[in-house]
């Protein structure tokens, strides 16, 4: 399988070194793309003997005896033959002319002339990270669909401190192997998502719900299926575009989705439970439509079942059970106490008031929380990379419980 790895102009350039060489382990055969600028951090030579193929640096190559109507032919056949684009380190300005669909190099022209996901790993002076524009442009770039391996925070070549070096050529090799679908880390497993709001009738035409948009369980479950899983999705009510692969069960009232997610208990060796599900339903609904001449009608709730309990207080040895708090307030508090209430293995925290978390955006700021009192503060990221980020700390305790049952002791 072939990937390009495009090389923007950064003091980071060199990192993409190690790159080429994870990707290549992974049996990935790469074609490096450089601009002008990233030439003045490094050498084409470096990166053609790594890859073992010329560099591409111009649109018209200094080809060697070729026309430059072959060698741009030549060039562009690269658009069709790649799985994959990664371009690391992208600059402010690569990453600016990509969301714009400006192409006035060959890198640029071929993100606009390939079909192959786009994944961009940006480094940069953490002023220029920051900028609305930059800010902005990412933006776009991940509605499009494109994934974004965010900067680390750390000392950066500039002499400030901030975000804006470059993820570990790691991060962003798994970046691409998710993508491809090569990290199968969950094969084996059988993850369970929850995900959306659920309806609580009224009446016949009515109900009480919430703004769940499901895009968080979603991404968790294309999350979990990238990465070798077989996925059973309980989904209430949402206009979200359903992932390919997965087995989906729709529901629409908590007790639905109660009943669904019990029948497929005994199944899932990891669960997740990201959907809203209502806390309190009307106690009657009412048969036909409430009409007006009836007067405001005073509406009786009663206590749903809390699902997340009820499977944490059922759960079989090894089965893995991940939590998710909605809070507008006093989060981490908050958040503890539902962890330790209904002992779960890890609970994603999120403060659903923020700008750019929660419901229905396409990226969210969350806590991760840990049993033994560990946290983990995310940036604000795509959702699917936020999904990527709990699978992650699913392996590592899913190894964790592999020593703990070997050794003979309780996870
Ligand atoms: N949950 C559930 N069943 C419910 C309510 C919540 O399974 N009836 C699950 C959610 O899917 C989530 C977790 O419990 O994983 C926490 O949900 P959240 O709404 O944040 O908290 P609650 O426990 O409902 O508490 P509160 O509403 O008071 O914050």
């Amino acid at each position: 399988m072939r990937v390009a790895l495009g090389v923007s102009g950064g003091i980071a350039a060199y990192k993409a070194a190690e790159l080429v060489r994870l990707l290549q382990d992974k049996g990935l055969d790469v074609q490096v793309v450089m601009t002008r600028h990233a030439r003045e951090f490094i050498t084409p030579l470096t990166f053609a003997a790594l890859s073992g193929h010329k560099v591409i640096t111009d649109m018209f190559g200094e080809a060697q005896g070729a026309s430059n109507v072959e060698s741009a032919i030549e060039h562009i056949a690269v658009a069709q033959e790649i799985a994959a684009f990664v371009i690391a380190p992208a600059t402010a300005n690569v990453l600016a002319k990509v969301a714009h669909g400006i192409a006035d190099d060959f890198l640029t022209t071929l993100c606009l002339a390939t079909k192959a996901p786009l994944i961009v790993a940006p480094a940069m002076n953490v002023n220029m990270w920051e900028h609305a524009a930059t800010q902005q442009n990412l933006e776009v770039l991940r509605i499009r669909g494109v994934r974004v391996v965010n900067p680390d925070e750390g000392y950066l070549a500039c002499g400030m401190t901030g975000a804006g070096r470059l993820a570990s050529p790691q991060c962003i090799a798994q970046a691409v192997f998710e993508t491809l679908g090569l990290r199968q880390d969950l094969a084996g497993e059988t993850v369970l998502v929850t995900a959306g709001p659920t309806e609580e009738l009224l009446d016949s035409v009515r109900y009480l719900s919430n703004r769940s948009s499901g895009k968080m369980g979603y991404a968790l479950a294309e999350a979990s299926r990238r990465r070798g899983a077989r996925v059973l999705l309980v989904s209430g009510p949402t206009p979200t575009e359903p992932p390919a692969g997965v087995r989906l069960e729709r529901v629409r009232t908590a007790e639905e989705m109660a009943q669904t997610v019990f029948a497929h208990l005994a199944e899932a060796t990891v669960v997740l439970m990201a959907a809203a599900v209502a806390d309190f339903r009307p106690a009657e609904a009412y048969p036909g439509k409430i009409k007006k001449q009836q007067g405001a009608p005073v509406v009786k709730l009663e206590p749903t079942l809390d699902i997340l309990a009820a499977i944490a207080r059922r759960r079989r040895e090894n089965q893995l059970i991940v939590g998710f708090a909605a809070e507008t307030e006093h989060l981490l508090t908050n958040a503890t106490a539902k962890l330790h209430a209904k002992r779960l293995d890890l609970l994603v925290a999120n403060d659903v008031s923020q700008e750019g978390a929660g419901f229905d955006v396409d990226t969210n700021i969350v806590t991760l929380l840990f049993p033994d009192g560990r946290k983990k503060a995310l940036e604000k990221m795509s959702k699917l990379d936020v999904a990527s980020r709990v699978l992650d700390e699913v392996v590592e305790i899913r190894k964790q419980f592999g020593r703990h049952s070997r050794e003979g002791g309780n996870p």
